[in-house]
């Protein structure tokens, strides 16, 4: 009995402090020189004004996606999939449900903030500075 209720302990205790994967140390992926500036008033890019609104635009080591989270806050990830960098399959993209990254080659999932979600990776989404004034987004590395 006192087996099981530290067995069931140590599960809430996992959960309590979520079995998040977390970065395993500084993203593999190169670093490439980004600066980039965006209109949020005009289309395609005026999609970001709504949670979970997405677009790819290039730039970066593969290809950068911008997108809003549920909380409205935008994230400039470079498309390349941390976990095989050289890999010609290794390039991202928004899942069918809109929920998430793919990542074709292995099956890696990631977040909207580009953190890992499940699969082989073990490094998040390249992030790149994102600063906005007005309806001008600026994207830089
Ligand atoms: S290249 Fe993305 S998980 Fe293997």
């Amino acid at each position: 009995m006192i087996r099981i209720k530290l067995f069931l302990l140590s599960l809430l205790l996992c959960f309590s402090f979520s079995c998040k994967k977390t970065d395993v140390g500084p993203s593999p992926v190169p670093w490439v020189k980004v600066n980039i500036s965006i209109d949020l008033s005009k289309s395609p890019y005026n999609a970001l004004l709504t949670p979970g609104g997405y677009v790819y635009i290039p730039g970066g080591y593969k290809g950068i996606v911008v997108v809003s989270d549920q909380s409205g806050k935008i994230w400039a990830l470079d498309r390349t999939c941390p976990y095989h960098v050289n890999s010609s399959c290794g390039v991202v993209s928004m899942s069918s449900a809109g929920n998430q990254f793919t990542c074709p080659c292995c099956a890696s999932t990631y977040a909207l903030d580009g953190s890992i979600g499940h699969g082989p990776s073990t490094y998040s989404l390249k992030a790149y500075i994102v600063s906005q004034y007005v309806s001008t987004l600026t994207i830089t590395s």
